[in-house]
């Protein structure tokens, strides 16, 4: 049978989806199955490693099926997932360790802040590109050691195994408990707190720090090699990629020579710039990040700029507070008003990412009179993104030598046009959308079909990408710069908000 297809599968905050792909980079067909999210406490986020895992195995058959292809018709299979989610299981009965802390998570804050006071955002920076904050792994697992007596002695004797999705996955499906490989890659391990940046090898200074027991880490693999065969579910089709969503969101965008940079809009909204094989080290609260490692080839860096809340704010309008009963019914809402009516919404729901990194901070809702209608909310919603992507890109700006002449955009949040017009506005920079806005599953599946040879070079990917929509910027320059005056007014009231 010929290999026609690469198989992309993308573990993200919300969903487990299969997708194929073709030569040309087309959508072939796609399976998806939403998995719960538990909310146990303010601030703390989980989910069933399980769950994920079942859901895997449902939409894997269901996307063969419903395109009519066999298993011996894919080339390979490559994995973007949800990055920083922690999961701890024991390595003989693959049980999970509780539910994984997902990276949204904030019940590590005391933890930062006695990061931040010693030794200092200087030591980790220096060491693993990023500064002291709940959104990585690291303190995740200090924190299960914390509270479940004898676990890092478990850890230590090598029976609980720690892992972010993608490990969990791989480890499932090359075998689980009868000889699961336990590997990550450095796009995900970038993100643990635990991997120097430069070495890409576990740093023992920060283990110890830690108190991370090695025994329990994963092996650190290239983003695209053949790692295995995926023999509980695919027997015989390899897995040859795996990459942190965000990173293959990139590389799906074809971002390959330094200065392309892309954002994508899902639950959060992150962007990255690609900075070649020169490690850039920001100055203005950017992270240093693995962008990709193909095989033994020399590694790529980023810079990125991480918004916790962007669509999960969306998510929130409609699920917690009921205004609207579907995500895209968000756009036509704020349409029903000229503009915001003077509120705004800063949703520090999980403390303030880049580029403030203040876990102290909490949601704020601020300029509110008789006069604000659930439009002016809706506005507000959205308005939240394009100042919070303004913030990023002005320290990426003030961070690389270049501006950013034009940002390429994906995810779900790009469908809504009066969002996508915002953005540029507030950038005054076009945006453009590819034809394919699924680009984190296309770019593991890029770097799955590299690795496999089914394409051969990422000419042949560039070649792929095609501009289906742009926004070109449209709004006063006095008045944009009142609004982000505003908005950065109503930051200052979400700070400090936690003690
Ligand atoms: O760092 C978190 C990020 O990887 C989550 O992305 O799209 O699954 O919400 P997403």
């Amino acid at each position: 049978m010929v290999e026609r297809y690469v198989m992309s599968i993308d573990q993200g905050t919300n969903s487990t989806r299969c997708i194929l792909f073709d030569h040309q980079g087309r959508l072939v067909t796609v399976a998806q199955r939403e998995h719960q999210q538990h909310f146990p406490r303010p601030g703390w986020v989980e989910h069933d490693a399980l769950e994920i895992w079942r859901n895997l195995r449902r939409v894997v058959p269901e996307a063969l099926s419903d395109g009519g292809v066999a298993a011996d018709e894919v080339a390979a299979i490559g994995i973007a997932n949800q990055r920083e989610t922690t999961v701890l299981w024991d390595r003989r009965t693959g049980t999970p360790v509780g539910r994984a802390i997902v990276w949204q998570d904030t019940r590590t804050a005391p933890l930062v802040d006695d990061l931040r006071e010693r030794p200092g955002d200087e030591f980790f920076l220096e060491r693993c590109g990023l500064p002291p904050s709940t959104y990585f792994s690291a303190l995740r697992i200090r924190w299960l050691f914390d509270h479940d007596d004898g676990l890092r002695q478990r850890a230590q004797d090598g029976e609980v195994l720690f892992g972010t999705i993608e490990s969990w996955l791989i480890w499932n499906l090359t075998g689980g408990a009868d000889g699961g490989l336990h590997i990550t890659d450095p796009t995900n391990a970038s993100r643990t707190m635990l991997m120097n940046i430069r070495t890409l090898t576990w740093d023992t200074e920060l283990l110890d720090f830690f108190g991370v027991p090695r025994p329990m880490l994963p092996e650190i693999r290239s983003s695209a090699e053949t790692y295995g065969e995926a023999r509980t579910l695919l027997p015989g089709v390899r897995i040859t990629a795996a990459l942190g969503d965000q990173q293959a969101a990139l590389f799906g965008q074809t971002c390959f020579s330094p200065g392309e940079a892309k954002c994508t809009y899902g639950t959060g909204s992150f962007l990255l710039l690609n900075t070649g094989n020169e490690m850039v080290r920001s100055r203005h609260g950017l992270l240093t990040t693995v962008a990709y490692k193909i095989d033994d080839q020399p590694t790529v860096y980023a810079l990125e700029g991480s918004i916790a809340v962007t669509g999960s704010l969306v998510q929130w309008f409609r699920d917690r507070l009921g205004l609207i009963s579907s995500a895209p019914e968000i756009e036509t809402l704020a349409r029903t008003v000229e503009d915001n009516g003077g509120c705004y919404i800063v949703p520090a729901f999980s403390g303030l990412f880049a580029p403030r990194w203040r876990s102290d901070a909490r949601g704020v809702i601020v300029g509110l009179t008789s006069y604000i209608t659930s439009g002016h909310l809706a506005r507000a919603v959205l308005e939240a993104t394009g100042w919070q992507t303004r913030e990023v890109v002005d320290a990426m700006n003030a961070d690389s030598s270049v501006p950013l002449k034009e940002l390429k955009v994906d995810g779900g949040m790009t469908a809504d046009n009066l969002l996508m017009q915002f953005v540029a506005d507030v950038l005054g920079v076009p945006v453009v959308r590819p034809m394919v806005a699924e680009t984190v599953s296309l770019g593991a599946a890029y770097a799955a079909g590299l690795a496999a040879g089914y394409w051969s070079d990422l000419e042949v990917l560039r070649r792929n990408w095609h501009r289906a929509a742009q926004w070109l910027p449209d709004m006063d320059s006095a008045h944009r710069e009142e609004e982000y005056d505003n908005w950065q007014r109503a930051v200052e009231r979400s700070l400090g908000w936690i003690r």
